[in-house]
């Protein structure tokens, strides 16, 4: 792996400095076979959400059956709530698979994402509303707009736009939400407002990643969101899924795995006193220790644990820390995509970032180096947790055998860079050479907007049928 290559160029100013650094490369490496201990324990974790309602991966069935071929039209309204913005979205489809789109984002204030949910859903519907004075596509009349709703937190769904919050992920927290309908807060939040907007579809972001990245790729077979939080949605055969007591005039269903929840009970995760200090610090103790691991939300603040740590310690930074990197959440996981693409000798850019954003005073070069080095080790562990995560699902399908896509969106695969080769690295070490070949990993573009706007389509097409 890179960071121990990297090690022996590193001329360390004490042995003790050298030791510390060597037992963070021990303590972050996700080796092979613990790899496949994970996927492993993920696969079992699988099967019991399909089996039962309650467990620790939810496996929820999202109602999403019919399937699109890219020769639908027409014009939806997509929300996009659950990331780092909200983001209101108009989507045309214009048949023959092209689509256009126009969004607009806005800033959720912290203060909102931890007050009264109807305050919340009032400045939801404040958004959507300047967005159609915005983009001049009110109509006069009793035209109503359709909307898919992209909620990106775990609901047990129990229709195409009906479910019920489990819990808040990802820094949210509003009272008096969990257990409830979002899709009622909504239409009331817009009702309120005399929006002429209906609620048609309830969906996962990951469920919407999948069919926006079918919409090109028929052959697609997992959605996955790799950014503020991570998650996945595959397609799975209805009679696997042993909890489902509805229709089964489909042969299959997406299901929404929330695998951020994995291992809630600790007994595979290679959780570091770091990663347990970042889950005491959440507003979700104990809850969603996988993406706590992987997702964009956590890693700089796990990182600059680690740096904290090495600074208390005397052995980073001559024991000075700056102002800023002494608050939490200072150390921001765009920072890490830079430090892991500063190939400058000097460890240019590094430098930027610790001594002009960070204020440093002084860096020396093994201050970067090693810096570079424990970013590199946390962005390579959250890759190849993802890695057997992605394996779990592909072996459970049996589609690593064939040719087979799986669609990602999501800051942190966008922008982390070797972000995808190490999770192809991973399956490879899972499966060998020939899932190279048959799985293909790519961007999925705007899967939260686009594939809300198919999902409303797919709501609106189905009940139209019935
Ligand atoms: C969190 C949410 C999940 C979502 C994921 C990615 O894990 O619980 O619903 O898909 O973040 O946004």
């Amino acid at each position: 792996s890179r960071c121990p290559l990297n090690l022996n160029k590193i001329e360390f100013e004490s042995e003790k400095q050298k030791r510390a650094v060597e037992d963070l490369v021990q303590e972050f490496t996700v080796t092979p076979k613990l790899l496949i201990d994970i996927k492993n324990n993920f696969k079992e974790a699988m099967n019991k959400g399909l089996a039962k309602d309650g467990q620790t991966i939810a496996m929820i069935p999202s109602y999403v059956v019919g399937r699109l071929d890219g020769t639908e039209v027409g014009s939806y309204l997509a929300l996009d709530v659950g990331g780092t913005n909200l983001r209101v979205v108009s989507v045309h489809l214009e048949g023959s698979g092209h689509i256009t789109t126009h969004q607009t984002k806005y800033k959720i204030d912290e203060s909102l994402k931890v007050g009264e949910a109807k305050a919340l859903f009032d400045f939801i519907a404040v958004c959507v509303d300047s967005f159609l004075d915005e983009h001049s596509i009110r109509v006069r009349g009793d035209t109503e707009f359709e909307l898919g709703f992209t909620f990106s937190f775990p609901v047990l769904q129990t229709s195409i736009n009906r479910g019920t919050l489990i819990s808040w992920t990802k820094g949210f927290n509003a009272a008096g939400m969990v257990g409830k309908d979002p899709v009622a807060f909504l239409q009331d939040a817009f009702n309120r407002r005399h929006l002429p907007v209906r609620v048609a579809a309830l969906v996962n972001d990951t469920v919407g990643t999948l069919l926006a990245h079918a919409y090109n790729h028929p052959d697609t077979v997992m959605g996955v969101i790799l950014g503020t939080g991570c998650n996945g949605a595959y397609v799975e055969e209805i009679p696997k899924i042993g909890k489902w007591t509805g229709e089964r005039n489909a042969e299959t269903m997406i299901i929404n795995m929330e695998f951020g929840a994995f291992d809630k009970e600790r007994s595979v995760l290679p959780l570091t006193m770091f990663d347990n200090r970042l889950d005491r610090l959440s507003v979700n103790a104990g809850k969603q220790l996988f993406e706590k691991m992987i997702a964009g939300m956590y890693l700089g603040e796990i990182a600059r644990g680690v740096l904290v740590n090495l600074i208390d310690r005397r052995l980073l930074f001559g024991g000075q820390i700056s102002p800023e990197l002494n608050q939490m959440w200072t150390f921001e996981t765009a920072y890490m995509s830079t430090i892991e693409a500063d190939s400058t000798p000097t460890l240019s850019s590094t430098r930027d970032i610790l001594e002009s954003t960070l204020s440093f005073t002084h860096t020396s070069l093994v201050d970067r180096q090693i810096v570079k080095c424990v970013v590199e080790l946390i962005g390579k562990r959250a890759a190849r947790l993802s890695a057997s995560a992605l394996s779990a699902v592909l072996e459970h399908t049996g589609s690593w055998k064939q040719k087979s896509s799986i669609g990602i969106d999501g800051s942190l695969f966008e922008h982390y860079p070797s972000f995808d080769s190490d999770i192809m690295d991973g399956l490879v070490e899972v499966f060998g050479d020939e899932v190279r070949k048959n799985v293909s990993i790519g961007l999925a573009q705007d899967g939260s907007g686009v594939g809300a706007a198919l999902c409303a389509l797919l709501a609106t097409k189905y009940s139209a049928g019935k």
